[in-house]
C-alpha cells in the first residue's frame, strides 16, 4: 500500500473525529459502538463470553535475575518470543512477549548504576525496545527507526513499509542488541515497551510492556510500605476474538508493512477486558495494613479516574507519593486519580481504614459496564504495620522559568484534510528536527490542543507550570515525563536537557496517535 492511499484512509479517520466531536451532549448509549465518554477512542467488542470479575489471583510479574554483576554494571539478557498465555480462564492467547510473560519480567536497578540489558528477537517482525521515564543515552533510546530484526534475517528492507518516510540515520541490527542504561536518575516507576516506527501500538497491545524500576537509598530509607507491600500494577485493557486471541485493528494483521489501525479505530483502540498485571480484574488478598501501589497505565488510548469503593471513611483513599520521574516532595491525598496513558502514579492505601475482612474494589469511573471494575482487594485478618507516610519525601527543586533559553510552542491537532495526527502541522519524519535544545538548556515547551493527547518526552522529566494559563492540575505534581492535555487546553512545562545529546522523540502517547504520526525529533546538541 502507498503512502497516499494510508494517508487517504487517515483522512477518513479525521472526517469521523469531527463529526463526535460536532455531536456534543450525546450520551455514549445513543451512539452505539462509537466513543465511550471520557476516552478518545473507539471501544472493540470481545467475541467471547466475558469471564466474571474478581476470580484470578493479581499476578505480580516476576524480578529478573541478572545473568551477571560486575562492579559497576549488572548485565541482564530477555528474549522476544511469542507465547501462549493464559489470560482468561479456559483459553489460550498468543501473545508477543518480553520472556514468555505479559507483563515481561521486572528489572530493578539502583540509582547510580549501570545495566545492561541484551534483547533477543525470536518474533516475526522488528522491534525497538524503549525504557519510558530513562535518562537514557540516544543510541540505547529506542529510537523508532533503530530496529531489532528478528533473528536470522537476511532481507531486510521488505519491499515496501507503506506511509514510513526513510531514515538514512537508523541503526538496524539483527538478533540481538545491548542497550545500555546509566541510571544517572532518581528512583522512580519506568517500563519498557515497544517502539517501533508505525507498529507500536500493535506491539504493546501484543504484550510488549513491562516494569522496570530504580531504587536508591534515601528512599529506602523512608518507612514507605515496602517488601511485598510494594506493588507494581500495570493496568491495560484488551479485547478477544472467540479462539481467545487478541483483536486489534492494525491495517496489517501480520505487522509487517503498513503502520496503524483502520480508519475507524484512528481515534484510539480500547478493549472490554481490563486486565491488571496480565489479568482480567484480578483480586489482591490483602492485610489491613498500608500498601503501596505502582500504578502505570500501559493501555493504548483508555483514560482511567480510578478511585476505591467504597472510599475509606473521611475519604482521601489514595495517598499519592509519587509520579512519573519519582517521590513528589510531600503526599498528596486524592479521591481519584486521573491517568492517562504512560503516567505512572506512585500511591499508598491504608487499608486498616477498612474493617479487617472488608472488600474494598478499584474501580474506573471514566468505565461503564466491564470497563467500570479494574481489580478487587480483599482484606484479611488485622496485622502489624510499621510503614508510615513521611509528610516530607523527597527535594523537588522547582525549576525557575526566568531561566528558560527559549520558549517552544507545539500545536497539537488532527490536520484531517492531508497528514492525519500532526503536531505544528507536520507528521513524524525522522529527517526533521523539530526542537533543537542545547545540552544544559532549560527550556519552556507550551503545548496547545484540539483533541485530547498524552504528551511525553524521551530523555528528560519534566514540571507541570501551567494550565489554561492557571495553577497546574492535581495530577500535574512533581516531575513527569507525560502529561494529559484535555480537549482544547493550554498546559505549559519546563525541563532542563542535561545528560546526553543526540537525538530522541516527543510524541502523544496514545498509542494509534503515535503510530499515525503525532511524534516529532527532540535533537539535543
Ligand atoms: Cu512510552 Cu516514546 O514512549
Ligand atoms: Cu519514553
Ligand atoms: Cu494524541
Amino acid at each position: 500500500m502507498s503512502r497516499r492511499i494510508s494517508r487517504r484512509r487517515l483522512l477518513a479517520g479525521a472526517a469521523g473525529v469531527v463529526g463526535v466531536a460536532g455531536l456534543g451532549g450525546l450520551a455514549a448509549g445513543q451512539l452505539p459502538g462509537l466513543l465511550v465518554p471520557g476516552q478518545p477512542g473507539r471501544q472493540l467488542t470481545s467475541r467471547l463470553p466475558l469471564p466474571p470479575p474478581f476470580q484470578v489471583p493479581l499476578p505480580v510479574p516476576p524480578v529478573l535475575s541478572p545473568v551477571r554483576s560486575d562492579g559497576g554494571t549488572d548485565y541482564y539478557e530477555i528474549t522476544q518470543q511469542v507465547s501462549r498465555l493464559a489470560v482468561l480462564p479456559g483459553h489460550s492467547t498468543p501473545m508477543w512477549t518480553y520472556g514468555g510473560t505479559f507483563p515481561g519480567p521486572t528489572i530493578v536497578s539502583r540509582s547510580g548504576r549501570r545495566t545492561v540489558v541484551r534483547h533477543r528477537n525470536e518474533l516475526p517482525q522488528p522491534t525497538v525496545v524503549h525504557l519510558h521515564g530513562g535518562h537514557t543515552p540516544h543510541d540505547s533510546d529506542g529510537y523508532p527507526t533503530d530496529l531489532l530484526l528478528p533473528v536470522g534475517t537476511t532481507d531486510y528492507p521488505p519491499a515496501s513499509t507503506a506511509g514510513m518516510p526513510a531514515d538514512p540515520l537508523a541503526d538496524i541490527v539483527t538478533g540481538e542488541r545491548a542497550y545500555t542504561f546509566p541510571f544517572e536518575q532518581r528512583a522512580a516507576t519506568l517500563w519498557y515497551h515497544d517502539h517501533r516506527m508505525g507498529f507500536t501500538g500493535a506491539g504493546v497491545y501484543q504484550g510488549l510492556a513491562g516494569f522496570h524500576l530504580v531504587r536508591e537509598d534515601e528512599e529506602q530509607a523512608l518507612p514507605l510500605p515496602g517488601g511485598d507491600r510494594d506493588i507494581p500494577l500495570m493496568i491495560t485493557d484488551r479485547a478477544f476474538a472467540a479462539d481467545g486471541s487478541l483483536l486489534y485493528p492494525a491495517l496489517d494483521p501480520r505487522m509487517a508493512h503498513s503502520p496503524g489501525v483502520t480508519a475507524a479505530y484512528a481515534n484510539g483502540v480500547t478493549g472490554d477486558v481490563i486486565l491488571v498485571n496480565g489479568a482480567p480484574w484480578p483480586v489482591l488478598e490483602a492485610a489491613p495494613v498500608r500498601y503501596r501501589l505502582r500504578i502505570l497505565n500501559a493501555s493504548n488510548s483508555r483514560n482511567y479516574r480510578l478511585a476505591l469503593d467504597p472510599p475509606p471513611p473521611g475519604g482521601g483513599g489514595l495517598v499519592q507519593i509519587g509520579s512519573d520521574g519519582g517521590l513528589l516532595t510531600a503526599p498528596i491525598d486524592h479521591d481519584h486519580l486521573d491517568v492517562v496513558p504512560a503516567q505512572r502514579f506512585d500511591v499508598v492505601v491504608d487499608l486498616a481504614r477498612y474493617r479487617p475482612g472488608a472488600t474494598v474494589d478499584l474501580v474506573n469511573q471514566l468505565g461503564t459496564g466491564p470497563t467500570a471494575q479494574v481489580m478487587r482487594i480483599q482484606l484479611g485478618a488485622g496485622t502489624r504495620d510499621e510503614a508510615t507516610v513521611p509528610a516530607r519525601l523527597a527535594v523537588v527543586e522547582p525549576l525557575d522559568p526566568s531561566r528558560a533559553a527559549v520558549t517552544r510552542s507545539f500545536l497539537f491537532q488532527n490536520s484531517g484534510a492531508t497528514e492525519g495526527w500532526t503536531i505544528n502541522g507536520n507528521p513524524f519524519d525522522p529527517s526533521r528536527a523539530d526542537a533543537t535544545p542545547r545540552l544544559d538548556d532549560t527550556e519552556i515547551w507550551r503545548f496547545v490542543t484540539d483533541l485530547a493527547h498524552p504528551i511525553h518526552l524521551h530523555l528528560t522529566h519534566f514540571q507541570v507550570l501551567s494550565r489554561n494559563g492557571a495553577e497546574p492540575g492535581p495530577y500535574d505534581q512533581g516531575w513527569k515525563d507525560t502529561v494529559e492535555l484535555r480537549p482544547a487546553e493550554a498546559v505549559e512545562i519546563i525541563t532542563r536537557f542535561t545528560g546526553y545529546p543526540g537525538r530522541y522523540v516527543f510524541h502523544c502517547h496514545n498509542l494509534e496517535h503515535e503510530d499515525m504520526a503525532m511524534m516529532a525529533n527532540l535533537v539535543v546538541t
